[in-house]
């Protein structure tokens, strides 16, 4: 597995590399060039969120940025949180809904550019955007459907809380995401899970 070299940005910083981190999206998305705009204010909005975390991920440490992840403490007001929130409560109940997103962190955004995609970079900066939080869960949204990211979202622990989602507004299904905190814990209750399983 490459080691990859992460570098943590504060706010002021992460506004100052929106350019770069769009380019990677782009890249690792396949994304539309006309949904970029949109995109940039979105992360513009987010680096205003509460315990914003940034990382930046290189190959080598003065090699170009390769991967980028953040997240931030998710808390109502906050449109992905509202929506989350009201998913997971008329799905499993306001219970679950409390349990997993009272204290909770959002990973937002999690990309590695094709090239360097499956050398452990997005292990690594997952491992490292969770690690000394004080939040209690991790949530996150990711298409519903196999892919790399459902893949190792799963193995770090995180599970599925709502599948199938479509956000306001219209959006192809999401499944909702989570996972106990540090990830650590949450890969061993899955583990566990596995062998008994229950709702955590
Ligand atoms: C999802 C994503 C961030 C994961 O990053 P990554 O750096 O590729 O992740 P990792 O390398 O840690 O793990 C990915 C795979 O590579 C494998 N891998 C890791 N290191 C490896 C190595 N040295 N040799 C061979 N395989 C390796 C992992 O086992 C994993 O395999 P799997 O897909 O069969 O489960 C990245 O693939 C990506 O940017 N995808 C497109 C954008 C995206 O979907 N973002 C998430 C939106 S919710």
């Amino acid at each position: 597995m490459a080691i990859a070299t992460l570098t943590e940005l504060g706010p002021r910083e992460f506004l100052g590399q929106l350019d770069v981190m769009l380019d990677i999206y782009a890249n690792a998305m396949d994304a539309d060039l006309a949904a970029l705009p949109g995109r940039r204010e979105l992360m513009r909005r987010h680096a205003a969120y509460p315990s914003f975390r940034a990382l930046h991920a290189r190959t080598e440490p003065a090699g170009p940025v390769v991967g980028f992840a953040y997240g931030f403490h998710g808390q109502g007001g906050q449109w992905w949180y509202d929506a989350v929130w009201s998913a997971l409560a008329e799905t499993a109940g306001r219970r679950q809904a409390r349990r997993w997103l009272a204290d909770c962190l959002e990973v937002a955004e999690v990309h590695v550019r094709k090239w360097h995609q499956r050398e452990g970079i997005g292990t690594t900066m997952l491992m490292s955007l969770t690690s000394g939080r004080s939040e209690l869960t991790a949530v996150l949204s990711t298409p519903d459907r196999d892919s790399t990211a459902r893949r190792l979202y799963r193995r770090m622990g995180f599970r599925d809380l709502v599948t199938g989602y479509s956000f306001p507004g219209g959006s192809p299904p999401y499944a909702v995401m989570g996972a106990a905190l540090p990830l650590c814990d949450a890969v061993d209750r899955a583990r566990s899970d596995r062998a008994s399983p229950s709702i955590w």
